[in-house]
């Protein structure tokens, strides 16, 4: 009995599709990315001809754990190196470079769990604004990660920065089909200022303009998924985009127009 009741319980939790807790944007937020969208040609050759040098952010990654065993959350150096390898590779169409600044480790069953955890981050976070601090937790409503956006930076802002990832997510973990460490990559984007290409649906759309239109996250890899059709919108769904919800093998792109917004979002609040 105990063991099928085990075995059900983690089918169900493995059969869970990726979920993001990222909020919505901000009113601000958007329109910062619509004024971007009407100036993205100009900028884009600005950046091509001026602007080649790598942008390098430093990384602090913060283990959250409920003990000091991996399966209490305590993921290896290895795995950690490992992620920022992953995050190195998925970014090379990009300017940014990912450079790891240090790892803490802190036993608090409570930040283990916890969803909401301004007092952890007041404990931990490192860095200014332009550091990126990766809180590696066991994220509950099936979450397996969240982040925030880029905001105008005063000191409760720069204090609530980051990005929580699921530990099992991270390379190597034990969420099947999301355990090559894209949620950080995923995450990391959000943090640079993008938004989920099915953000606002067929109409609203991510405001760039090189994502095809997509209405519904994506789960899985169903190529040919065409949510948004007609002649306003060419394309398929871009399923292999980091920032839809696919499985990890799935997603290995993002576009020019994601690269450089990420550019102008740098500049405008976090350079
Ligand atoms: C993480 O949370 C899930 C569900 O809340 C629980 O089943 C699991 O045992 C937790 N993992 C650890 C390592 O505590
Ligand atoms: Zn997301």
């Amino acid at each position: 009995m105990k063991f099928s009741f085990s075995l059900i319980f983690s089918l169900a939790v493995f059969a869970t599709a990726r979920k993001c807790g990222t909020p919505e944007p901000s009113q601000e937020h958007l329109e910062a990315s619509q004024t971007f969208a009407q100036g993205a040609a100009d900028v884009e050759n600005n950046r091509q001809a001026t602007e080649a040098a790598p942008i390098t952010i430093s990384v602090w990654f913060h283990v959250l754990r409920a003990g000091t065993l991996v399966s209490q959350g305590n993921i290896p150096d290895s795995q950690i190196t490992a992620q920022l390898d992953v995050m190195n590779n998925d970014y090379t169409s990009t300017r940014f470079k990912f450079t790891l600044a240090g790892i803490t480790r802190t036993t608090n069953p409570s930040w283990f769990y916890e969803y909401d955890t301004g007092s952890m981050r007041a404990a931990l976070r490192r860095g200014d604004y332009k550091t990126l601090n990766l809180y590696s937790q066991n994220l509950t409503n099936d979450n397996f990660g969240y982040c925030n956006f880029p905001n105008k930076p005063t000191a409760s802002v720069i204090q609530d920065d980051g990005c929580a990832i699921h530990y099992d997510t991270t390379p190597g973990g034990s969420i099947e089909n999301y355990n090559l460490g894209r949620t950080a990559t995923h995450e990391t984007g959000h943090w640079l200022g993008l938004y989920h290409t099915f953000e606002g649906g067929c109409t609203g759309g991510d405001y760039i303009s090189d994502t095809p239109a997509i209405k519904t996250p994506t789960k899985g890899c169903p190529a040919g998924k065409n949510t948004c059709t007609g002649p306003s919108y060419p394309g398929d769904d871009p399923i292999h985009n980091f920032m839809d919800w696919s499985y990890d093998a799935c997603m290995t792109e993002f576009t020019p127009g994601q690269a450089t917004r990420m550019v102008q979002m740098w500049k405008k609040y976090r350079a």
